[in-house]
């Protein structure tokens, strides 16, 4: 905390926190994390219970309202976000326009951005009917988004969805069927996936979500928010680690070399860190981390993958990290992204559509913090302080002169 008075004359005090490390940006009713004790809660469900006892789109509902849904709420609930998985057939001349070999995420940050041209119907806030169609949709249609600009980024033809699927399955259908080949959908591997996206689902102020709420409060429209909660997830400090973890471990290569990266990993001189190892608010362990560890057991064990040399690093890795001094003392745990790669990669996705799927996944987050703000009285548009370091005040002086 700084004296204003010494810096700028003005009155009051100033608090000094880059990157936010003990600054709250607001009161929140969602999502719960002790960093210490490594627990995460959705509306006070822990999370190990939801991902094991609940699904997807009642956890969506749940994080959307507050409260878990009655049978006849849930009904109606699936069959509103499933109404609304199609998009408008003019998005897919939008998506013509990107190159054909552009990453997912640049893909989805232009096309989320433009459903406020697309729908505008459902771009005032100020109408509680427009919030809650614009919520809708973005849930409904960010799997499809996700799905199409994976097809659009490998040259194939675009898939319907298929209503008749589970949220799950019909985003594997999207990215995986041909329409010339017969595809069904692994029951097991569509409870894998639908168990990543409520892992994923929301994670109180992160970065993307500090995002989202940024943006929103200056009134913005829900989809331009969203576009710029996507933008923030792409970077490799946050959801893009994911790609980034699964990279490393294919660089790394083999066992024998995990020592020298090991080694990289500590030098401050070199700015390599161990993609997956660390979190600003857990300390202890990421819960998630442990969901999605069990998870990546199961599916390689359904897929009969034993010998991947990828999964050998990373589980050698993760071994020497947590036995190692620098980690330890540092508290530089695993954290979601380290497993949740070897699932997708496992399930067969490449990695530039990893952090396009944690995207879709935390859609739901982003919209509920962002309701809650707009629902509050309080709010008021975000606008952080400075701390001026620059030139004293001086004259101009023209450019012969200089
Ligand atoms: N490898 C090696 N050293 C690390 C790592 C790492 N992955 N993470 C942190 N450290 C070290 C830092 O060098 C620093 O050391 P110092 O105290 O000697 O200077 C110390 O641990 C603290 O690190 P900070 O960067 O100050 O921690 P911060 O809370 O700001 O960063 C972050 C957290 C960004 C997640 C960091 O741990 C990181 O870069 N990890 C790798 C990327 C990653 O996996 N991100 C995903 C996060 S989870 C998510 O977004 C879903």
């Amino acid at each position: 905390v700084l004296d204003i008075r010494k810096l700028y004359g003005q009155a009051g005090v100033f608090t000094y926190d880059p990157g936010f490390t003990s600054t709250a940006s607001c009161d929140s009713t969602i999502t719960y994390i002790d960093g210490d004790k490594g627990e995460l809660w959705y509306r006070g469900y822990p999370i190990e219970q939801l991902a094991d006892q609940s699904h997807y789109l009642e956890v969506c509902y749940l994080l959307l309202y507050g409260e878990l849904p009655s049978a006849e709420q849930l009904a109606d609930f699936e069959s509103r976000v499933t109404r609304h998985t199609m998009v408008h057939e003019q998005m897919h001349n939008f998506f013509r326009g990107f190159r054909r070999d552009a990453h997912p995420m640049a893909t989805m940050v232009g096309v989320v951005g433009a459903m406020s041209a697309f729908y505008h119907d459902s771009t005032d806030i100020s109408d509680p009917w427009q919030r809650e169609v614009a919520s809708i949709r973005l849930i409904a249609k960010l799997p499809t988004i996700a799905a199409m600009a994976y097809k659009y980024s490998i040259g194939q033809p675009f898939v319907y969805p298929n209503n008749e699927l589970d949220y799950a399955s019909n985003f594997l259908n999207m990215c995986f069927s041909v329409p010339a080949e017969k595809y069904n959908v692994d029951p097991a591997l569509a409870k894998a996936m639908d168990r990543i996206f409520t892992l994923h689902a929301d994670h109180e102020q992160n970065a993307s979500t500090s995002t989202v709420r940024l943006a929103g409060s200056s009134g913005a429209n829900p989809f331009a928010c969203i576009a710029a909660g996507i933008a923030c997830l792409w970077g490799p400090a946050h959801g893009g680690a994911n790609q980034a973890c699964l990279e490393m471990l294919r660089q790394i290569g083999s066992v024998e070399n995990i020592p020298e990266y090991i080694a990289r990993a500590k030098d401050k001189d070199d700015p390599f860190r161990l993609m997956g190892f660390g979190h600003r608010v857990y300390k202890n362990f990421d819960p998630r981390a442990k969901v999605m560890k069990e998870s990546a057991d199961e599916v390689l064990d359904l897929l009969g993958i034993h010998d991947n040399p990828t999964l050998q690093v990373a589980k050698e890795l993760e071994k020497i990290a947590l036995e190692d001094d620098y980690f330890v003392s540092k508290k530089l745990y695993p954290n979601v992204d380290f497993y949740s790669g070897i699932i997708l990669e496992a399930m067969g996705f490449p990695t530039s559509m990893f952090t396009p799927i944690f995207a879709l996944s935390r859609t739901v987050g982003w919209i509920s913090q962002w309701k809650e703000m707009i629902g509050d009285p309080q709010n008021k548009i975000g606008r952080p302080r400075q701390l001026y370091v620059g030139s004293e005040k001086r004259d101009y002086v023209s450019v012969g002169q200089r």
